[in-house]
């Protein structure tokens, strides 16, 4: 790292990354789309490669001096492949939404129609919200999860894919703590004659070491985020099991939506695919899940209602209505003491997104620090103790100890944080 460099010539941003470094080591972070990549993957992050232009794609670019950039994508492609089991990746698009976009934009026309998961009921902006380019481009038709069981409910998509005939089917989520039949949703694109967008950006890791049913073959489309359970750097990817798709996903990504690709970023994709293959990669990614289950046992024995009663993948997520408390709350009650969480509407929720009725929680961040279901039963306590009781000062207090203790006990880019701390006079 050169820290010197950075800590000489910008003393603004020297604090502000330091600071940020301390926060996630002193907190603990239970956002389920976040992570901590490792450290060859912030290596890759932070190289040369961020200086070249690389318009186009390995061996066809419209600029000299490719060779090396080359060799990162090649890697990063292949390497998606051969996790996932995929004919086609590309690994250019720069985050979930404009993954989300390329496929629109291959196989949509504008006023075309979607049918895809509520907002409130754990669906992605980009899948069509009226806020979102989705939303504005296209016209949107929603399913939601069964309101007796809180999960998906095949009968109800068929029935709403039937009535509103929809040229493509979005499926995978935000906000959604159970597994996902991909078969299903293909039949029934199959029955409408629609395309299917398997999003797979939160489960991806779960995915590409089957702790989750992968949607290779039945989605014409996967794509996914690098960041959140895959534990890569910040963006994202479009699968195919199809050749010929697969070469209108390259020309709507280039020159269609996008000019130079991040070639630093692909070479960071590609060390995180590479420990992504490991084998250590899929004991993490069923730590993930033994901690997510761990996690959701304590908070319900704690007496918190869980929606759908409890979790089958990375999150989960706590409905607060009977304990009298908004989501916003929480969030804000828990950052107190040192606890980031993210406050998520549920099912049907009578507040706005803003406020929402509940908070999303998730393992993959922590699970990455190396604790188990014996921290996370712990922590599970911690929270239910803190949100039912939000005006008491000792135990906020007390649950601020334990944070600390649980912090101090897994350090966080220890060395990364010691070598900026020597800059800084410490
Ligand atoms: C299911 C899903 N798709 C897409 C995205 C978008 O990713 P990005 O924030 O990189 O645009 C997210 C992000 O949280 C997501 O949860």
């Amino acid at each position: 790292m050169f820290f010197k460099e950075l800590y000489e010539t910008d003393l603004e941003i020297f604090r502000a990354i330091y600071g940020e470094a301390e926060r996630q080591h002193s907190g603990l972070e239970l956002i389920a789309s976040e992570n901590f990549v490792s450290l060859a993957v912030l290596a890759a992050m932070g190289s040369v490669m961020t200086n070249k232009y690389a318009e186009g794609y390995p061996g066809k670019r419209y600029y000299g001096g490719c060779k090396f950039v080359d060799v990162a994508e090649e890697l990063a492609r292949e390497r998606a492949k051969r996790l996932f089991n995929v004919k086609h990746a590309n690994v250019q698009p720069h985050s979930g939404t404009q993954a989300n976009m390329a496929v629109y934009f291959a196989v949509l026309r504008p006023c075309d129609t979607i049918l895809a998961m509520r907002l409130d009921h754990g669906g992605h902006l980009s899948h069509g919200s009226p806020v979102n380019f989705a939303g504005k481009l296209y016209k949107v038709h929603y399913y939601g999860v069964n309101p007796e069981t809180e999960v998906l409910d095949y009968d109800m998509i068929r029935d709403l894919a039937k009535k509103h005939r929809p040229r493509i089917i979005v499926t995978g989520y935000s906000a959604y703590p159970r597994g996902i039949d991909f078969k299903a949703f293909r039949e029934i694109a199959d029955e409408v004659g629609a395309y299917l967008l398997a999003d797979i950006a939160h489960i991806a890791g779960l995915v590409a070491t089957g702790f989750h049913p992968s949607p290779v073959p039945h989605a014409h489309f996967i794509t996914t985020t690098t960041h959140k359970t895959l534990r890569g750097p910040r963006g994202a990817m479009v699968m195919t099991d199809d050749p010929e798709l697969g070469k209108l996903i390259d020309k709507t990504v280039f020159p269609g939506m996008q000019g130079g690709p991040l070639m630093h970023v692909i070479a960071a994709k590609a060390v995180a695919l590479k420990e992504a293959l490991q084998p250590s990669f899929r004991e993490y990614s069923q730590q993930i899940i033994k901690n997510a289950k761990a996690l959701a046992e304590s908070l319900m024995e704690s007496g918190l209602r869980l929606v759908s009663g409890g979790t089958d993948n990375h999150l989960m997520l706590v409905d607060l209505r009977e304990l009298g408390i908004s989501g916003k709350k929480a969030e804000r009650l828990l950052e107190e003491v040192g606890i980031t969480v993210n406050k998520n509407t549920v099912p049907n929720d009578p507040l706005p997104p803003t406020r929402a009725s509940g908070i999303r929680i998730g393992t993959p961040a922590l699970t990455t620090r190396g604790m188990r279901e014996g921290e996370m039963r712990e922590i599970g306590r911690i929270i239910a103790e803190v949100l039912k009781n939000p005006e008491s000062e000792s135990v906020k207090e007390k649950a601020r100890a334990k944070v600390r203790e649980l912090t101090e006990a897994f350090p966080l880019y220890e060395t990364y944080r010691r070598e900026m701390l020597r800059y800084l006079g410490g």
